[in-house]
């Protein structure tokens, strides 16, 4: 609940524990935006004009304002093409966790009002920024009061010009998170997705901004953002004659121009910044601590241990071999057992991805006794269930698509463009009747099995026919699409507040903030290399947290790059987020299986420090210095666990002793191996190290393992628990 106080207009300054944000809002004039970076005093924060810090444009709209880049655009009713937006009046507010600082803006000429709002979560050193767009027009002379939006950015941030870079996330399938590191040079800088329905596979809505040159991992000046957007997006810097990058965010103007009728309102999601001067670590535990309290489903809650049965069987379901595999996780420690596609399906059973999406019964030739009954031998192992869901989706064929063919997404005029399996079809989320069925699909699993934990939510196609056979204006579709995502998504985590649900979206398409309240965790990647899963999740931390980020032991050769690692490589680096294991059991030697099983056992008890501890990266895999390095360290610095993964194998290798971070200088910590396979302890096995040690020196850490051949592979690896006496 927002609390709201009057205030004069002038200098409006946001605080957070570490940060601040200054606004320069007069009256009657355009607002700006003066500093963002490490906090200031009351009286450094008076003398900041003084020294020569001008306001650069808060919320710069189009029209007349030269050449410079602008955050709105709009087509006034008689088609006038200009907005000037000049401020009236200011609120202030506080909230639970922190203040806010709504800074109200009109046109003097027609009747559109804009509010920008500032919120401080103040512990979390974050600032979220939006915009409300209300055209006054009289709802009375609606047919002339309609407003175009054609650009309605959630927010801008001018960043002073300097050695800027920038990190960004790139990919595709089985490529997710990989970073892509560049100076910011004069021009355009545009980072853009148009998938519609999963869009953190080619690109990310989020970026570093370091101000201070190459980014580091631990010091230096670095601001991050993230647009709170599962839909498309557009993230750009203008770079021109004048001393500032401009970055602004939000949903992609490029056809999705908003039709603002008289009386109405548009919010545009949120976009969340912060700043740290410890680098891109720092940067990334505070949007760790943000997303653990404030955005991801249950980030206060630990995470199962579970078996996936994709990778393992893919379409083959059938009762025994679910059994045997919820038997096999359970002997290994694992907490629950997740049924992946191709349990359904009844006039058109899925035997494949070719058909079936949307019709959410049991195929009875694969699982006679129902879903109850896979619950209850669940329950007979001692474990819990989930199940794979793709409810966005059809297919045609299916029985859904026979009886609503109107329900997908399908331009008018035009044929159905097919996705997945050359068959698979998006459903129109703008159609409420979608929506309901959509919740029904949730609905009905929960009501005839409330003993169902988890649900994976996948999503594996993009919007390939631009149109809805529902909505008025096409241009609308994104945005209505992603309404009605929200509209189910608060129906069912209002009925089933408990569920853990994972967003699965070809793997890896929807790490996003804007989609996360509703989910507890995503799938990182449908690739389970070991190897590339380093390279993903390394820059995928760089906005989410571990305990957000499914990571999973998967069998060899693997089956997206063929790479055969050892099983400790591949437990060493699935340890390092959301512990699961997605393979077939039954293949595993019995020597395999006892080292998963005291894998897991290991895992849970770390598992607070990975799940709930601060991130510290130590060294690239992206620096290609044969390693890579990180840690994650209890709030408390009572712990702390170190990964040290090898990323090339050369005879005759010598790398740096890798010096840590985050720990308690003047505590002692004890030092015990994880996932050991070697025959001998390491020398430094339960000694202590103070902090101070640690993180000056690093340790030795052997260049290869020393075990029976059949366990040791091409990279080697350690895991270390540091636990403070
Ligand atoms: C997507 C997901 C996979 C798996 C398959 C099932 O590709 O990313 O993990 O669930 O769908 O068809």
């Amino acid at each position: 609940m927002i609390k709201l106080l009057f205030s004069l207009l002038g200098i409006f300054t946001l605080n957070t524990a570490n940060t601040t944000l200054v606004l320069n809002v007069p009256d009657n004039r355009e607002a700006g935006i003066i500093y963002y970076g490490s906090k200031l005093g009351q009286a450094e924060v008076d003398n900041l004009v003084r020294a020569g810090y001008r306001p650069q444009g808060l919320y710069p709209a189009y029209g007349l304002k030269g050449t410079a880049e602008t955050a709105i655009a709009v087509t006034q009713a008689d088609g006038n093409k200009t907005l000037k937006l000049d401020v009236c009046s200011v609120e202030e507010g506080t909230w639970e966790g922190g203040r806010t600082i709504t800074v109200i803006s009109k046109d003097p000429v027609y009747p559109i009002t804009v509010k920008n709002v500032f919120k401080s979560f103040e512990d979390q050193d974050m600032i979220e920024t939006w915009a409300e767009i209300t055209n006054g027009a009289k709802a009375s002379k609606k047919a002339h009061g309609t407003v175009m939006l054609e650009r309605f950015d959630s927010g801008c941030l001018p960043i002073r010009v300097g050695d800027v870079w920038i990190c960004s996330l790139y990919g595709t399938w089985a490529n997710e998170g990989r970073v892509a590191t560049e100076k910011l040079e004069r021009g355009y800088k545009v980072i853009k997705n148009i998938d519609g329905v999963r869009n953190s596979h080619t690109s990310h809505s989020e970026v570093m901004i370091s101000l201070d040159g190459k980014p580091e991992e631990n010091s230096g000046r670095v601001i991050g953002a993230a647009l709170e957007w599962g839909g498309d997006y557009e993230l750009r810097f203008q770079t021109n004659d004048s001393d500032y990058h401009h970055f602004f965010a939000g949903i992609l103007p490029e056809n999705n121009e908003y039709h603002l009728e008289a009386g109405e309102t548009f919010k545009t999601p949120a976009l969340a910044y912060t700043f740290s001067d410890e680098g891109l670590s720092g940067v990334s535990r505070n949007f760790h601590h943000w997303g653990r309290k404030w955005r991801l489903a249950h980030g206060d809650k630990e995470r199962k241990v579970l078996l996936n049965s994709w990778e393992g069987v893919y379409f083959d379901i059938n009762e025994p071999g679910m059994d045997q595999m919820m038997g096999d996780i359970a002997s290994m420690g694992g907490e629950l057992f997740v049924m992946d596609d191709g349990w359904f399906g009844d006039k058109y059973p899925r035997l494949n991805d070719h058909s079936s999406l949307g019709d959410w019964v049991v195929d009875k030739n694969k699982l006679p006794n129902g879903i109850g009954w896979l619950v209850k031998q669940a329950s007979s192992h001692g474990i819990k269930f989930g199940i794979w869901i793709e409810p966005e989706m059809t297919n045609n064929p299916s029985e859904l698509y026979d009886a609503h063919p109107d329900w997908v997404l399908k331009a008018d005029g035009r044929d159905n463009v097919y996705g997945r399996g050359n068959t698979q079809l998006v459903l129109d989320l703008c159609n409420p009747a979608v929506q309901d069925y959509i919740f029904s699909i949730v609905d009905n699993l929960m009501k005839e099995n409330p003993e169902i934990d988890y649900i994976k939510w996948d999503s594996n196609m993009d919007m390939r026919s631009r149109g809805s056979q529902y909505i008025k204006y096409q241009s609308h579709l994104d945005i209505e699409y992603w309404r009605g995502f929200e509209a189910v998504c608060n129906r069912i985590r209002a009925a089933y507040p408990d569920l853990t649900i994972q967003a699965c979206a070809s793997g890896g398409g929807r790490a996003n903030w804007g989609v996360l309240p509703w989910f507890d965790e995503f799938w990182v990647s449908d690739n389970t290399d070991a190897l590339q899963r380093i390279y993903m999740q390394w820059g995928t931390s760089y906005f989410f947290p571990a305990i957000a980020m499914a990571s999973h032991i998967s069998a060899t050769p693997n089956h997206t790059v063929h790479r055969t690692t050892s099983i400790k490589y591949r437990i060493d680096v699935a340890m390092s987020g959301r512990l699961g294991m997605e393979i077939q059991p039954k293949n595993m030697t019995e020597q395999e299986k006892d080292i998963c099983r005291k894998a897991i056992e290991e895992y849970k008890q770390i598992r607070p420090v990975v799940q709930f501890g601060d991130i510290y990266r130590l060294v690239s895999p992206y620096d290609d210095k044969g390693i890579a390095s990180m840690m994650h360290v209890a709030e408390d610095k009572s712990a702390a666990v170190f990964y040290w993964w090898k990323i090339a194998n050369f005879y005759d290798e010598h790398f740096a002793r890798v010096q840590m971070k985050g720990l308690d200088p003047d505590r002692m910590y004890k030092v015990r191996e994880l996932d050991r396979i070697d025959r001998f302890p390491l020398r430094y096995e339960g000694i202590s190290f103070s902090g101070k040690f640690l993180m000056e020196n690093g340790l030795e850490i052997p260049s290869s393992n020393s075990a029976d051949s059949e366990l040791t592979g091409d990279w080697s690896s350690r895991v270390l628990y540091l636990e403070s006496n």
